[in-house]
């Protein structure tokens, strides 16, 4: 029997592309960038397995070109790079990898909130530059964290994790979401459900949790920075198309807001223009997942996904369930 044939667009952390191998005839990028579209469109047409990442776009025009791809396994819980409705049309399995970042993901932005309040960054190039000459009373004044109220946008795994980061700091949350969540998680977390104005009104920390879809780009835009308080912070680790970047540079310039920490960028890897410029914000590159032990696996899942779904069975984190093909 001949092996499944499978594109795998970067190496991955940890062994499983190991696993990978003894089961599949792997093709490998081995280059440390994306494939272009031509070199993804060369790369798959003959394959029947796709294992790509978020930088890679898998259009309706990639998945043309690919005639016996039966799945894509996307290595990472968003799958917005992806035309899920395209794939299910061509009978495609898609998964992605959820739960194992889920504490990861809130971590780092839990990083980015504590950064941005206490202006950690700032103050870490300040200190590094030699500008330290003794302590002041004014010094690096920055936001209290305990005792605020955290307004999550998204109340999903990772928003969940970030409220129970919450309860330990004695904050009070709020929390908006397409649908309401249980009186068990709500009572859990001490979470109050609130619409996304009343929660941009009230919070001191919003943080967004929710994936990328139509309905949830530019839900942060300047109507929404104008309702937060001029003391808040906006902290952003889901997606860059969520808020419009432009009207965030605006709101930190404006001093509408106190601070923002982004993660996620509208156009990845460039940055608005004037954003890098300003020191009311914390910038990191695309690593909210990127801890040793979640991106090992994460990539143990996506091949467990792929593997399930070549062998006719149904992966465990299937995004189009519509699709019987697997
Ligand atoms: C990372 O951004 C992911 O979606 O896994
Ligand atoms: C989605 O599955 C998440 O981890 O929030």
């Amino acid at each position: 029997m001949t092996k499944p044939r499978v594109y795998v667009t970067r190496r991955l952390p940890g062994s499983a592309l190991d696993k990978l191998e003894e089961a599949c005839c792997v093709d490998l990028n081995g280059e440390d960038t994306a494939p272009s579209k031509e070199t993804l469109i060369e790369n798959i047409r003959d394959k029947d397995a796709l294992l790509c990442l978020l930088t890679d776009t898998i259009d309706a025009e990639v998945l043309a070109a690919a005639p016996s791809l039966k799945v894509i396994s996307n290595y990472a819980v968003g799958v917005d790079n992806i035309d899920v409705n395209a794939a299910t049309e061509r009978g495609i399995t898609v998964t992605n990898t959820p739960g194992v970042l889920t504490e990861t993901t809130a971590d780092l932005a839990w990083a980015l909130l504590m950064a941005v309040a206490r202006r950690i960054v700032e103050a870490d190039r300040f200190t590094r530059e030699g500008k330290f000459v003794g302590w002041s009373p004014t010094l690096f004044l920055g936001g209290d964290v305990h005792g605020k109220t955290l307004g999550i946008v998204g109340l999903g795994k990772i928003g969940q994790a970030m409220a129970r980061r919450a309860k330990g700091f004695n904050m009070s949350i709020v929390y908006s979401d397409t649908m309401r969540a249980s009186d068990a998680i709500e009572g859990d977390l001490g979470a109050q459900f609130v619409d996304l104005d009343t929660l941009l009104m009230q919070a001191d920390f919003v943080s967004l949790h929710t994936p990328l879809l139509p309905e949830t780009h530019h839900l942060i835009g300047e109507r929404e920075l104008r309702k937060m308080r001029p003391t808040a912070f906006l902290i952003n680790s889901a997606r860059g198309p969520i808020v419009d970047e432009r009207a965030l540079v605006r709101a930190l310039k404006g001093k509408w807001i106190q601070g923002a920490a982004v993660d996620v960028f509208e156009g990845e890897p460039c940055l608005a223009p004037g954003l890098a410029g300003l020191t009311n914000v914390v910038l990191t590159p695309h690593m909210a997942s990127a801890s040793t032990e979640t991106r090992s696996r994460m990539a143990d899942m996506a091949v467990d996904n792929l593997l399930a779904a070549l062998r006719g069975v149904k992966p465990e984190h299937v995004v189009n369930h519509e699709t019987r093909q697997a």
